[in-house]
């Protein structure tokens, strides 16, 4: 039984923290979050609330979540008492390897320290802690109090019982923690991710198809069952020995270069960024792109109550 009410340090109370924030909140665990932004910390409790509003939850559960946070003008003073704390600061080495000498300096040193890094080896970032077997990765998906998975990544140094405890509490918590080994870059759902994309610009690159077609494609096919039907479990449904025959034929023709995509280069050179300069791989309205933005929400609402 992982204890409720246990001290949280949130460090960075952007996209990615505030979620975090709420989602360890609403499951009891009291919160003290901090960012060097004031306008970022003070915007802090409107943004929750708007989350969880757009959740469904109700008065009393958001005013219950609230009271679990508080709001700190500096790391120092957030991790003072933390039994953890997650850093989510903007995706920068040397940043985040300055953030964890202050949070070492400053935890109790029975604290458990995750980075919430996107894809940077752990490892890379606490290379330089004095107590390295109390730190590991915590890899929480956006939006943060949506999404179930978080990526529990060990590095070689990180005591098992840590990552068993961080598990536990990111499970107690109502997320679905997944154990990662080895401290690989992208750990595990960015290597799958986007081992899918660079196929997927490759086809647009090579004129197989247009982007559009590559998004169809996968929303109106395998794309459907990928929610309730993971890959291995759909090699098993159709057969390893099905499988090892398409892999025969279809593997020696996919995409297997080690470097981004030149086209993808050429877009972003070209101020060609996606949805925020109205053009990327495929061309956008704002309509269009805030139609999106609430395609996505409605649906991960929706299977939230269906899965
Ligand atoms: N956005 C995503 O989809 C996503 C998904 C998974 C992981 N991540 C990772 O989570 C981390 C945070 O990403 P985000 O999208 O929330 O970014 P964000 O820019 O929304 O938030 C980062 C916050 O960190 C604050 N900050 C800057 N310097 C700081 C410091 N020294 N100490 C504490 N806070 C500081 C900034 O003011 C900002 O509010 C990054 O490592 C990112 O790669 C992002």
């Amino acid at each position: 039984m992982v204890p409720k009410k246990q001290q949280m340090a949130v460090i960075g109370a952007g996209l990615m923290g505030h979620g975090i924030a709420l989602a360890l909140a609403k499951a009891e665990q009291y919160i003290a979050i901090t960012d060097p932004v004031q306008e970022v910390r003070d915007s802090v409790p409107d943004r929750i609330r708007a989350s969880m509003v757009a959740l469904g939850d109700d008065k009393v559960t958001i005013s219950k979540t609230l009271k679990m946070i508080e709001i700190f003008p500096t790391t120092e003073g957030a991790v003072q008492k933390a039994d953890a704390v997650f850093e989510a600061a903007p995706e920068k080495l040397e940043l985040k390897k300055a953030i964890f000498a202050e949070i070492e300096s400053n935890a109790p040193e029975t604290c458990i320290l995750a980075s919430n890094t996107s894809v940077m080896p752990i490892t890379q970032i606490m290379s330089d802690l004095r107590l390295k077997a109390r730190a590991l990765g915590t890899h929480w998906w956006n939006p943060p109090h949506m999404i179930p998975l978080v990526e529990v990544i060990k590095t070689e140094w990180t005591d098992r019982d840590v990552a068993q405890t961080m598990f536990d509490l990111l499970q107690a918590a109502g997320k679905t923690p997944v154990m990662v080994e080895k401290d690989v870059p992208g750990f595990i759902g960015n290597r799958l991710q986007h081992a899918l994309w660079r196929e997927a610009v490759s086809l647009v690159e090579n004129g197989i198809c247009d982007a559009e077609a590559v998004d169809t494609v996968i929303k109106s096919s395998f794309g459907r069952r990928l929610a309730v039907l993971g890959p291995m479990e759909n090699a098993d449904l159709v057969g390893t020995d099905l499988t090892l025959d398409i892999h025969e034929n279809v593997l020696c023709d996919l995409e297997d270069r080690k470097g981004p995509s030149p086209y993808l280069k050429t877009l972003v050179e070209t101020g060609k960024l996606g949805m925020r300069s109205g053009q990327g791989f495929r061309s956008w309205t704002e309509g269009e792109a805030d139609a999106v933005r609430q395609r996505v929400a409605t649906h991960l609402k929706q299977l939230e109550k269906t899965l």
